[in-house]
């Protein structure tokens, strides 16, 4: 039966190599509508933790895990020889930076290699990590064909950009638009074809390289426009103005203005990321992204101006950084969430710590944190006692606010999650 008919019917065997953040909640998408799902993964850990039919991610329940397994139509791996039998494989590996701020593809390479040693004819291969344009056809295309068979007539080959959004509860996998990019009209209409049974709405687009690049367009406009917002809010705190107020009022406007918040700083695997594969690649090309650098330099200076402002907040109480005792509030990247990467709530406890404060944190969803010098674990919200000043780094809905407000002598607030609540001792960001 031609791969066709296969994904039609339901009787493509799928498979996903990368169980993380993209890759588990694609895998259960894929099992839930009734496909045959094999997941891929290095780490043995997370391959046992599915076989159990239990969920590591916050947005994927385990009964979503353990149905499928137990039906048999759902199992992981770290043996990629299995590939060999897919109809289909999703490959959702990380795409970080190096220290140079250059894109790492090695985790891709390492995959595509994985692959490559298992292609046979009639496989379809999806790219759905992050990258710069040109990547599928100039890193991954050649990597496949170099044991004789061709992209888009032996096996066919897509790339499509993952959006999902961790920790949001509106928008999920199954709802959020999926762009499909292939290397030829065939590879196109097939990925198209399987998303199309598992997602809501397939946006075909002419190329992978579009493909590509629509993902990264979508985060170097966060990024932007966020590091627009930090700088506003730099700007109106020297005109001892209420950013968030301003944003507010703006937000009035029914066209023409999207509201962005500012912050610590930005985090996640993707945002302070991804706008850096797009500038690699334009330098390539002899084209120099002014704002993605303009808007890395403002968003990466926020963690030292959280720190700037706890400083003034404790000079308020005649007390110095070295030797206060700081406390944060949310240590992951963004609210409702476990994922520490980036998140500048580390930077800025590194940055306390050179300074000699004394550090405790409570984040309900990390209870462990090594970073740097520091090891340190999740303080329960209530016990956080003989605190000088608190912070909160990230606004988890489940913190008690309100208590925190009668309980700190000083709060800085780098979210506006106490907001309109009066106080001399708040200091927004
Ligand atoms: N996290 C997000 O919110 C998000 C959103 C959209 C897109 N993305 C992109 O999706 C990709 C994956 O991100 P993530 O957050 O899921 O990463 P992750 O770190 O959560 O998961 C990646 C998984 O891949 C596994 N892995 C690494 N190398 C492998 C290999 N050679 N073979 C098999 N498994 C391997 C890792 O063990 C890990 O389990 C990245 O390119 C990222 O930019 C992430």
């Amino acid at each position: 039966m031609i791969l066709k008919d296969k994904i039609r019917q339901r009787s493509a065997r799928v498979g996903v190599i990368g169980l993380g953040y993209v890759g588990l909640p694609l895998v259960t998408e894929f099992a839930r509508s009734g496909f045959d799902v094999t997941g891929f993964d290095i780490d043995a850990a997370k391959v046992a933790e599915i076989n159990a039919g239990r969920s590591y991610i916050l947005d994927v329940e385990s009964r979503e895990i353990a149905g499928p397994v137990a039906a048999g139509r759902l199992r992981a791996t770290t043996d990629m020889s299995h590939l060999r039998d897919m109809d289909a494989i999703d490959i959702c590996v990380p795409t970080p930076l190096r220290k140079t701020k250059d894109p790492d593809l090695s985790y891709i390479v390492k995959a595509v290699e994985a692959v490559r040693a298992n292609l046979r004819a009639g496989q379809l291969v999806i790219l759905e990590s992050t990258t710069y344009p040109g990547t599928t056809i100039e890193v991954v295309q050649p990597a496949l064909e170099g044991h004789g068979l061709k992209a888009g007539t032996d096996f066919y080959l897509a790339f499509s950009p993952e959006r999902v959004d961790p920790g949001n509860a509106t928008h999920s996998t199954r709802t959020i638009p999926k762009v499909v990019g292939g290397i030829n009209p065939l590879s196109t209409e097939l990925a198209c074809d399987l998303y199309g049974s598992i997602i809501e709405t397939v946006v075909p687009v002419s190329s992978t390289q579009v493909a590509e690049m629509v993902k990264l367009l979508e985060n170097t406009f966060r990024a932007v426009n966020i590091g627009l917002v930090n700088e506003i809010a730099l700007m109106a705190h020297r005109m001892d103005i209420d950013v968030w107020e301003v944003i507010d009022a703006a937000s009035t406007k029914p066209f023409g203005f999207m509201p962005f918040y500012p912050g610590p700083g930005l985090g996640g695997h993707c945002i302070p990321i991804d706008p850096f594969y797009l500038s690699w690649k334009a330098r390539q090309n002899g084209f120099e992204c002014r704002f993605i650098e303009l808007a890395g330099h403002v968003n990466a200076s926020m963690p030292e101006y959280v720190v700037e402002r706890i400083g003034e907040a404790l000079n308020t109480a005649k007390k110095a950084i070295n030797g206060s005792r700081v406390h944060l509030f949310g240590v992951a990247y963004k609210k409702d969430v476990s994922d520490t990467r980036e998140s500048p709530a580390l930077d800025i406890l590194e940055l306390l710590h050179r300074r000699g404060a004394t550090l405790s944190y409570t984040d309900p969803f990390v209870p462990k944190l090594l970073h740097g010098g520091l090891s340190l674990c999740s303080v329960p919200e209530d016990r956080a006692d003989g605190v000088d000043c608190a912070v909160v780094c990230t606004n988890h809905r489940s913190f008690d606010y309100g208590a925190m407000v009668t309980r700190f002598p000083l709060i800085v607030d780098t979210r506006n999650a106490l907001k309109g609540v009066p106080g001399a001792h708040i200091f927004r960001l």
